[in-house]
């Protein structure tokens, strides 16, 4: 059967059902179908794959998932401005998943709160901050945003872990894969898991600032920026690096997916960037309304939303 014929059906058997039994029903449904997504997911083999990844950096990196060698810059404009470090916390949404969370406050290795004052029932919920994408954000954009991308290079820039490069290898058939990143130890990082799964034919790693990869923001097909910049640059630095991407990324038709929106990230440091005359932004809305049903189990998880793409003009 088809899938229309499948909605057809299924919209006839819905009206069908008893009035007082449709609710139990549709909980039935709820749990079946659950249950049927997650053993799909867990047939597929670059599934398997991603999440043995994650759990190996879990192993290699301390739980807020940075390293000593990097310099995080407290942003001073725009809604981060306000986190204060003693109730931010650190955690990386690639490696650590809601679940995740949930398993390790109930185990008591993480808190989602601070006491206000302490031994008292006054608690507040601490800021989360990642600095990677999640897995359903990855897929989303590999399963549901890009076509197909034989023949084609995806520049992610600032690949941190390497989690936007492993979802373009597992979840695409891009030709090129290319990470640059300015820390030492991810790049070192990145070059362990490319070496031990064997993913050296479509992945590579570029060691640099990318003020110094012109070439690679003019020849890419696919530029993924999240948030790249924010949490480890001055605003000054913000301001030369959008303009050089806004300078470079310039072949027709190239691909940008940001998190947050371009609009959002140069409006924080009031970035005087001709946004219309240099990309269109690309409506996703309906893309994200079918991929939040697949990939959360309540919408209200969804982190789909930061995520927004633009055409090259
Ligand atoms: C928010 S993380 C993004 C991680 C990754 N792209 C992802 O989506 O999971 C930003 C990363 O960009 C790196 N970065 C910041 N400025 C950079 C620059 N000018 N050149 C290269 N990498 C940079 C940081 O070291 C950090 O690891």
């Amino acid at each position: 059967m088809q899938f229309e014929e499948a909605t057809n059906q299924f919209q006839t058997l819905l009206s069908s059902i008893r009035q007082s039994d449709i609710e139990k029903f549709l909980v039935w449904s709820k749990q079946t179908i659950n249950g049927v997504l997650d053993d799909l997911s867990e047939g597929d083999n670059a599934d398997v794959v991603i999440n043995s990844i994650r759990e190996g950096i879990r192993q290699s990196l301390p739980l807020e998932g940075m390293t000593e060698t990097e310099h995080i810059v407290k942003p001073t404009h725009g809604p981060n401005a306000d986190c204060n470090p003693a109730t931010t916390v650190h955690v990386d949404a690639f490696l650590y998943d809601e679940d995740t969370i949930d398993e390790m406050v109930e185990e008591g290795t993480m808190s989602r709160n601070y006491c206000v004052n302490c031994l008292s029932k006054q608690v507040k919920p601490l800021t989360f901050i990642t600095h990677s994408a999640s897995l359903p954000q990855i897929k989303f954009m590999f399963q549901y945003l890009l076509e197909d991308l034989r023949n084609k290079t995806v520049l992610d820039v600032g690949s941190r872990t390497g989690a936007v490069l492993y979802g373009a290898y597992l979840y695409s058939e891009a030709s090129s894969v290319i990470g640059v990143e300015l820390d030492p130890t991810f790049c070192q990082l990145q070059n362990n898991i490319i070496q031990q799964y064997d993913m050296a034919d479509r992945i590579k790693i570029v060691h640099s600032d990318i003020m110094q990869q012109a070439e690679l923001l003019q020849t890419s097909d696919v530029v993924i920026l999240n948030n790249v910049f924010e949490f480890f640059m001055d605003a000054n630095q913000q301001l030369k690096l959008w303009k050089s991407m806004s300078d470079n990324i310039r072949k027709k038709d190239t691909i940008i997916i940001t998190i947050p929106g371009i609009e959002e990230s140069l409006s924080r440091i009031q970035a005087p960037i001709d946004l219309g005359s240099w990309i269109r932004p690309i409506d996703i809305s309906q893309l994200k309304e079918q991929a939040v049903l697949k990939y959360f189990k309540d919408i209200e998880d969804s982190d789909l939303d930061d995520i927004h793409m633009y055409q090259v003009l």
